[in-house]
């Protein structure tokens, strides 16, 4: 019975996006090229790739950029970040229609590459300040409250190329200056803050590597991590310095993960699955220190970490004020042999017999969402934030113009029943920011046509479109979900 809805009176309702998925514009004002400019365009069968240049003038497509290479913008290949959703140029419109849905907050990233176009400068470009300044204005002119993303999944191409991204220690202080930056510009105009996006997916996504991943892969992912942490404990102490009233969050991949078949084994298993993917960046960055199980994780893959004492107590003094995650779908492990491998974003695992699966495989599992609050509210006694949850799914432009989407608010609705069972429990979730509130570029995919919005953007996987801005039949849903606090569904 859901008539006796929990939401607290403040509860900030709103949507969520990333900087390289909607906003375009990736060479205008002085704006430096980041990873996801020489990303091409994939779909569920085929993977995306970066585009190179070789020393010698040879071009082409990888995983990754090979040892040596440039990332190379090639002229027959189409990269769907460039223009994104053009939110850059749309950004008034696009607040309005989040004002007229309710929203009392909006998620965002700030592009690393428009602040400090390679990364490692001293002076930031002024260009790239003014347009989230005045990105932030526009939000509070209708008391919407920016959360925002400091990175999500877009290193500037130039620390890739010249340092190895973050194999590099260095990284760390360039971060930190990125941070420390946005702080100071922005410090009166946002007060949340998330440090990395979906942490925790460096080690996470090893279990999709094709063919495995070695221990050498793990070597690299721990090490990296380790570096992200101590960037982000020290862009926390920097925020609070600041201004003491930030709220800054880690963010976490949140797939939820069951054993297949009650063997012990299986348990087991799954148990080291959270301790590895979910609890470890967790427990780093909320309590400040490295867990007990740390070790076992490490040996398992003969992994050395370069860490010093100073990493430790930076560490110590840099945990978060909030716990943040998105949230899709679980994942189902097993020691045993399965027919099929079923998943997608970043995990794999046996096909769960109770769940229904998205087109893209992703399993429905809004109780997942309600298991997964319960458990780490317990563990950290932290404010949570649900800051991505949605259904990819492709939608239909009626001839009249209208779009109907009911699988997109069933899926939400389902969701936010869960969230609302949890705040019964005694969980203290603060916020929901429903993933892709506008149409953008899948960032597992590249495509336009995985949408999630309650807002159509008229644009196809090729590029093709006006850009033209629609609400969806989930618009007035929404709308409706956040003047009633939730009680309305
Ligand atoms: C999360 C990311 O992993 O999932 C987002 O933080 C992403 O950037 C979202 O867009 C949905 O995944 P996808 O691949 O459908 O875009």
């Amino acid at each position: 019975d859901f008539k006796h809805m929990t939401f607290p009176k403040n509860f900030l309702w709103g949507g969520a996006t990333a900087a390289n998925q909607i906003e375009g514009a990736y060479d205008v004002d002085g704006r430096g090229l980041s990873v996801m400019d020489i990303t091409t365009a994939g779909s569920l069968h085929q993977r995306r790739q970066v585009t190179y240049r070789m020393p010698d003038g040879t071009t082409g497509k990888a995983d990754s950029l090979p040892q040596g290479a440039e990332g190379a913008i090639l002229p027959d290949e189409y990269y769907p970040n460039h223009v994104g959703i053009d939110f850059y140029h749309h950004y008034k419109e696009d607040i309005a229609l989040f004002a007229q849905m309710g929203f009392k907050t909006f998620r965002m990233s700030i592009s690393w590459s428009r602040i400090f176009p390679h990364g490692d400068e001293q002076e930031p470009n002024q260009a790239g300040l003014a347009f989230y300044h005045d990105v932030f204005n526009e939000l509070h002119k209708y008391n919407i409250e920016p959360l925002v993303t400091i990175s999500h999944y877009e290193l500037p191409l130039y620390l890739e190329e010249h340092y190895d991204g973050w194999n590099n220690r260095k990284l760390i202080d360039f971060y930190a200056h990125f941070a420390q930056t946005v702080f100071e510009a922005y410090k009166d105009q946002v007060k949340y803050w998330l440090t990395f996006n979906e942490i925790n997916t460096t080690i996470m996504f090893l279990d999709m590597k094709q063919g495995g991943a070695t221990d050498a892969d793990y070597q690299a992912a721990y090490q990296q991590l380790h570096y992200q942490y101590v960037a982000s404990a020290k862009a926390v102490q920097i925020g609070h310095a600041i201004n003491p009233d930030f709220q800054i969050g880690c963010m976490i991949c949140g797939i939820v993960s069951y054993p297949l078949t009650p063997d012990p084994k299986d348990i087991l298993q799954n148990r080291y699955n959270w301790e590895q993917n979910i609890f470890y960046s967790g427990d780093v960055q909320c309590f400040g220190e490295y867990p007990t199980y740390a070790k076992r994780l490490w040996d398992a893959h003969h992994v050395h970490l370069d860490i010093t004492d100073e990493d430790l107590a930076e560490l110590k003094k840099g945990t978060v004020d909030l716990y943040t995650f998105s949230y899709y779908m679980s994942s189902t492990v097993t020691t045993h042999t399965t027919d099929e491998k079923v998943g997608g974003n970043f995990s794999m695992g046996a096909k769960n017999p109770y769940l229904h699966y998205s087109e893209w495989q992703w399993a429905d599992d809004p109780m997942g969402l309600q298991y997964y609050l319960e458990i780490i509210y317990d563990r950290y006694h932290l404010p949570i934030m649900v800051v991505e949850n949605g259904l990819g799914a492709k939608d239909t432009v009626k001839a009249d113009g209208t779009i109907h989407d009911p699988y997109r608010i069933n899926y939400l609705k389902e969701h936010i029943q869960a969230m609302d069972q949890a705040i019964k429990d005694g969980v203290n979730l603060i916020g929901y920011t429903s993933w892709g509130c506008i149409d953008l570029v899948s960032a597992g995919t590249g495509q336009m046509s995985k949408r999630y919005g309650f807002i159509y953007v008229d644009r196809d996987d090729q590029g093709n479109g006006t850009l033209k801005r629609t609400p969806k039949d989930s618009f007035y849903w929404y709308q409706k979900v956040i003047q009633s606090n939730g009680a309305d569904l």
